[in-house]
């Protein structure tokens, strides 16, 4: 480890600022996981070998553009890809490997200890019935408990995930919520049943930024509160720095780097990752810095690039017969830092 240097983004909080919380236990452990799928046009490497765990208590994001296997890695981890193959790997949930459960057993676990909130609440949402009726039928389903019952703690739940009047609200259908209570509805159907594990799939992207800021506050809350672990996907580097502990940067279908959200930030590992970093304005401090995008766009996860999958769009990619040639291995810059690129940081960054 290098002594501090500059954050990239001084949106993260300084490192004295984010001293490492003791860790709860780890509930989910996915190990070399590699999942494909098989298409008339060729086989899609959606997740290359990615490994990490999340740990109760902990909020574990996971990033990348657009296509890189965010998605289909927590669909993977909660058994909603039917179309998938799996080819290596493990998914251990509290030490079960979930690969080897069958549709019944993992519908058991999913709803009840891993539950997913979607992007889209209006196309999870059923349209023809009430909130409050959606939000009880999670409970219905995974526990011996009573309609009236039921329904008394989706009004509790409404409650806490922060819709007003949750009693009156809970007679009401979708469609006369606004975006950011619909959004709120799911996390309460999501936490019916105090999952341990939350999975959010970019669960703000559709909301203004204020709405989302409220949504993003309210996940927090309520895991602070049931006491789970988070699995959160996003775009939004502004919101990995405020709320994550852990992180997992994504470049089609690979795990590039991975580490606290500390490591990350102030030590980036990978070109791309830096290339990420330097493509968003800073949320405080230097607003005149120049944005610099990444050039070129993603590969195609059928014919991904020789060597390494970044080369082509890859600004230190400079040794001939190295990035474009060998597929770099993930490699432990310290602390359990990893980064798969060729070179560390003191090799490609700029000093
Ligand atoms: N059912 C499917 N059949 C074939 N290919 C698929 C299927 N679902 C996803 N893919 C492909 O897998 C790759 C990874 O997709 P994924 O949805 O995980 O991306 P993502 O990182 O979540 O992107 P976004 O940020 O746009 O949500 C993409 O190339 C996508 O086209
Ligand atoms: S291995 Fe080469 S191309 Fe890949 S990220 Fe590192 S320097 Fe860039
Ligand atoms: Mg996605």
């Amino acid at each position: 480890m290098t002594d501090q240097v500059a954050p990239k983004n001084p949106a993260v909080p300084s490192l004295e600022s984010r001293k490492a919380k003791p860790k709860g236990e780890v509930l989910l452990s996915v190990k070399e996981l590699e999942a494909v799928f098989e298409t008339g046009d060729g086989v899609v490497h959606a997740v290359d070998g990615i490994s990490f765990d999340v740990h109760r208590g902990e909020i574990f994001a996971i990033v990348g553009e657009s296509g890189s296997g965010k998605s289909v890695s927590a669909m993977t981890v909660m058994g909603l890809l039917p179309t998938i193959k799996i080819r290596s790997g493990e998914i251990l949930w509290k030490g079960t490997n979930l690969l080897d459960l069958d549709e019944n057993a993992m519908r058991k676990i999913r709803g009840r200890e891993i539950s997913m909130i979607f992007q889209d609440p209006l196309t999870a949402l059923n349209p023809v019935h009430t909130v409050g009726r959606q939000v009880a039928e999670m409970a219905r389903i995974h526990e011996d408990i009573s309609k009236k019952d039921a329904m008394k703690r989706a009004i509790e739940t409404l409650d806490l995930v922060g819709i007003p009047e949750p009693q009156k609200r809970a007679d009401m259908h979708p469609h006369e919520y606004s975006g950011g209570m619909r959004q709120r509805a799911m996390i309460a159907m999501a936490i019916m049943c105090k999952p341990d594990l939350l999975i959010a799939d970019e669960p703000t992207t559709a909301l203004d930024v204020t709405v989302q800021a409220q949504v993003l506050d309210v996940l927090v809350d309520i895991k602070d509160e049931i006491d789970s672990g988070i699995i959160l996907i996003t775009h939004d580097l502004g919101v990995v720095a405020g709320l994550a502990d852990q992180m997992m940067v994504m470049y089609a279908g690979n795990q590039v780097e991975f580490g606290t959200v500390d490591d990350i930030f102030y030590e980036t590992a990978h070109p791309y990752t830096e290339g990420l970093l330097n493509s968003i304005p800073d949320l405080v401090g230097d607003h005149s810095k120049p944005l610099v995008p990444i050039k070129g766009s993603p590969p195609s996860l059928i014919n991904r690039p020789s060597g390494c999958a970044f080369h082509p769009r890859c600004t230190y990619a400079r040794v001939p017969g190295v990035c474009a040639d060998t597929e770099p291995k993930l490699r432990d810059e310290g602390n359990g830092h990893l980064s798969a690129c060729h070179f560390t940081s003191v090799d490609w960054k700029p000093q």
